[in-house]
């Protein structure tokens, strides 16, 4: 199945748009996503051929050392999110809305969306929460801004959780979490993504709606699958959920070449002739 679309980078490469994602779930591709917060990252992931890139406010864990994400500001998505557009030719770059820019109504929502849109030049925002943001999801779309929701485990809201468990064990919140997915769908969301839930709920809810679903933590019956690139990389080391799959250990690259550096600066064995001018 082809992922070509009409919109086009200026070098040329097929760009991935709301479209593709699309026609993905359609044929059956699963969709691959991954976090991103800087240019040189991006860049990289990019040019791997990952579909999609996520600004997303876990950039207050892994970038900033946060413990959770409430403190982002929008300035502080925005700054993330130019390092990341700036460095890719063909990813959807999606950006997540900071707590406090979007709950307060749906105007807010809004130019919070248009600030994102405009200044970092992003392709569409996420919010987390199912129908109390319904209207303000239909308003930012109404704009003209692809909007992905957020369901299941919404970090934003995890002093109200207490905790990060699974979330939607029990079959209210079960049937709560289908009907906002439901409810996303119709107030224009172009895809969902759903954070540790049972597997066999995230099925039940990709197989109800027609938009992509992507999962973290939510099983292999989803259209697509999401990670943090930090957890992916093995960068972050103390943060090991069942659902985190390393795919390198670059705190261990990291460390091993940081360690010879420091031992031949101090033996002088660098720089040599060569490395001087
Ligand atoms: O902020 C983030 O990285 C996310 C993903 C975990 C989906 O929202």
């Amino acid at each position: 199945m082809s992922t070509q679309t009409s919109a086009s980078s200026p070098s040329d490469v097929p760009r991935v748009t709301t479209k593709t994602l699309q026609e993905m779930k359609a044929g059956g591709v699963p969709i691959a996503m991954l976090t991103a917060y800087d240019f040189t990252s991006a860049r990289l992931l990019d040019q791997a051929g990952v579909d999609v890139l996520l600004v997303g406010d876990s950039a207050s864990n892994v970038m900033a050392g946060n413990e959770t994400t409430l403190p982002m500001t929008l300035d502080h998505m925005i700054y993330h999110a130019q390092c990341v557009v700036s460095a890719i030719e063909r990813a959807l770059v999606i950006v997540d809305l900071p707590f406090g820019t979007y709950q307060g109504n749906s105007k807010e929502a809004l130019v919070s969306a248009i600030r994102v849109m405009k200044e970092a030049g992003a392709h569409g925002v996420k919010l987390e929460g199912g129908q109390a943001v319904a209207s303000t999801i239909d308003r930012i779309v109404t704009a003209g801004i692809p909007v992905m929701g957020h369901l299941g485990l919404t970090p934003q809201s995890i002093y109200n959780f207490g905790s990060y468990k699974v979330r939607a064990k029990e079959e209210q919140e079960a049937e709560q979490l289908l009907e906002d997915a439901q409810s996303l769908q119709d107030a224009g969301c172009f895809a969902l993504v759903l954070e540790k839930i049972p597997a066999g709920l995230a099925k039940r809810v990709t197989d109800s709606i027609d938009i992509p679903v992507i999962g973290i933590g939510a099983g292999k019956g989803t259209d697509g699958q999401v990670l943090v690139m930090h957890d992916a990389l093995g960068l972050t080391t103390d943060f090991n959920p069942r659902f985190v799959r390393r795919y390198a250990r670059l705190d261990e690259e990291i460390k091993g070449a940081v360690g010879r550096y420091i031992e031949d600066v101090r033996s002088r064995d660098f720089p040599s002739e060569d490395e001087s001018y």
